[in-house]
């Protein structure tokens, strides 16, 4: 059944940020993470150490962890594709990163560009520096419910690369429905996949809300007692990698539903409205969820 507590990861100041067509100041994002750790998020992923060629938009990610005000019992885990992210990562003091693998050969290529495999291969050197200096690592997978250059993708090869990243030592994977593609029986019977073979407590679930079905297709995974969500304050993103993707589930909508089910998270609504309120007009527009919208027309 459902848990009783849902641990949100706000990727809003790194998945939502990554896709601004525009660079977002320092303090901009400095602010944004404060906000969301002063609203009661437990887990805030704040940038990515990645190739500033590919990602231009989190090349200043050490200038803004220099800058956050690190809340006691905060997490501000990081992106860092191979070595040279995670080295970056280490001089930059960061106690928890994560791996981004994906499902689909095809993304995998376009975005980190490696096979699957080779970026397995990549992540084990990786995964054994991290560990060396006792940084937890979280592993992602892409296009868990279909890819936008390949189509459809199989569930094996979701369970496959999940349960690869765990037995090199992630804590916790996080599922991506990286173009929000998937619906609620899908996605269940996806996360339930998943979840049979690394553990209910080491799936978290990360979707797009491209199509409408975010909320949905996370309550068909809450069913099955998965209790970590990815969501991005505001609705904010998109991927760089991946045309046409739209920003993540909105945090605000998320910890709405969850109020009103009586599911804990620790999260005050009205803060976190405002830490969506603010980044959205710093972004010159308004936030995307409807909750913030519902909120601020009262
Ligand atoms: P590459 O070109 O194959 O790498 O890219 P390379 O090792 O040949 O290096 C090329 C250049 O990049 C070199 O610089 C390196 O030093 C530099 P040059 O000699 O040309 O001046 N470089 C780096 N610089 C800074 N930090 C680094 C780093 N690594 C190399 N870590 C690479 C391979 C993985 C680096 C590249 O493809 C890359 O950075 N990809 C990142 C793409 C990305 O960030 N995508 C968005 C995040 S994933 C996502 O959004 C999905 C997710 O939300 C889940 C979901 O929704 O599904 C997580
Ligand atoms: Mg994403």
């Amino acid at each position: 059944g459902r848990a009783s507590y849902v641990r949100i990861v706000d990727v809003g100041p790194r998945d939502g940020l990554q896709n601004e067509p525009g660079l977002v100041p320092v303090e901009a994002k400095v602010a944004l993470i404060d906000a969301l750790g002063a609203a009661g998020l437990p887990a805030i992923e704040s940038g990515s150490f990645v190739s500033p060629k590919w990602v231009p938009q989190m090349a200043d990610t050490a200038a803004v962890l220099a800058r956050i005000q690190r809340r006691e019992g905060v997490r501000y885990p990081v992106l860092t594709p191979n070595l040279k992210g995670l080295e970056l990562a280490i001089t930059a003091g960061v106690s928890e990163v994560a791996v981004f693998a994906a499902a689909s050969e095809a993304f995998s290529l376009k975005n980190i560009n490696c096979t699957i495999a080779q970026s397995l291969q990549r992540f084990a050197p990786v995964m054994d520096l991290a560990r060396a200096n006792g940084i937890a690592v979280r592993g992602y997978v892409s296009c868990v419910l279909g890819c936008p250059y390949q189509g459809a993708v199989p569930v094996a090869k979701v369970v496959e690369v999940s349960e690869a990243l765990v037995a090199m030592g992630s804590y916790e994977v996080s599922l991506g429905d990286t173009i929000g593609v998937g619906t609620p029986d899908k996605a269940k019977a996806m996360a339930r996949a998943v979840a049979d073979q690394i553990g209910t407590d080491r799936t978290a679930l990360h979707f797009h809300d491209t199509y409408g079905q975010a909320l949905a297709n996370v309550l068909a995974g809450l069913e099955l007692g998965i209790a970590t969500v990815d969501a991005s304050v505001a609705g904010l993103g998109g991927c760089p990698y991946a045309k046409g993707a739209s920003g993540n589930l909105a945090t605000e909508d998320l910890v709405y539903m969850l109020d009103g089910l009586g599911v804990e998270t620790g999260i005050d609504l009205d803060r976190l409205a405002a830490a969506g309120r603010a980044i959205t007009a710093a972004l010159g527009r308004a936030p995307t969820s409807r909750v913030a919208q519902a909120l601020a027309a009262k």
